[in-house]
């Protein structure tokens, strides 16, 4: 999920490259390697201004994604209830146990620059995965953070949130200029 455009320090993949749908690998042990990753991933959503990032938007195939949402930036009633939940978050393998409620609003995602779509999602999620000391953790997030839990484990799965927007007429243009011009810089057709 994303605001701005991407900076370093890994390269982001946009909208058109193919590592986007390619589905993540189970990560079997976290080593320092998947832990300097994890960090890298952070400072990238941090300089991006991001709330999360998952490893194929970085071009990588480990089952691992990063999410940060600010307090501040949540809605006001689930704000106590999330406080809960140490951010960043380092979330190795993770899994979504349950869904429930449903919420929509404008989306957007850091390998789509500039393009907001509104999705309907659960309003809360429980999740479990490993932390980078490799400790299960599971939590239970509601609002803006349930959200982003989805988003970015949909990417773990090669899908990606225009994947559940039945009308893409209003983004359309947009997202065929974008797809164009990563694949004229890829070289692919
Ligand atoms: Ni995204």
């Amino acid at each position: 999920m994303a605001k701005k455009r991407p900076a370093g320090p890994l390269e982001m993949r946009l909208w058109g490259d193919p590592a986007l749908r390619e589905p993540c690998s189970p990560v079997a042990l976290i080593d320092d390697t998947l832990r300097r990753l994890a960090l890298d991933m952070i400072e990238t959503m941090y300089n991006a201004n991001g709330v999360g990032l998952a490893a194929p938007q970085v071009g990588r195939h480990e089952r691992l994604c990063v999410i940060d949402v600010p307090q501040d930036a949540e809605k006001e009633e689930y704000a106590e209830a999330n406080a809960a939940i140490p951010m960043p978050l380092v979330l190795f393998n993770p899994e979504i146990l349950s869904r429930e409620g449903t919420q929509t609003d404008e989306e957007g995602c850091l390998s789509f620059p500039s393009i907001h779509a509104p999705v309907t999602r659960a309003n809360t999620v429980s999740f479990t995965f490993l932390d980078a000391q490799g400790t299960r953790r599971t939590y239970t997030a509601h609002g803006l953070l349930a959200r982003a839990v989805q988003h970015e484990l949909e990417h773990l799965d090669g899908g990606v949130f225009i994947d559940n927007i039945a009308d893409r007429t209003a983004i359309a243009p947009k997202l065929a200029k974008l797809e164009a011009k990563t694949k004229r810089r890829l070289g692919i057709d």
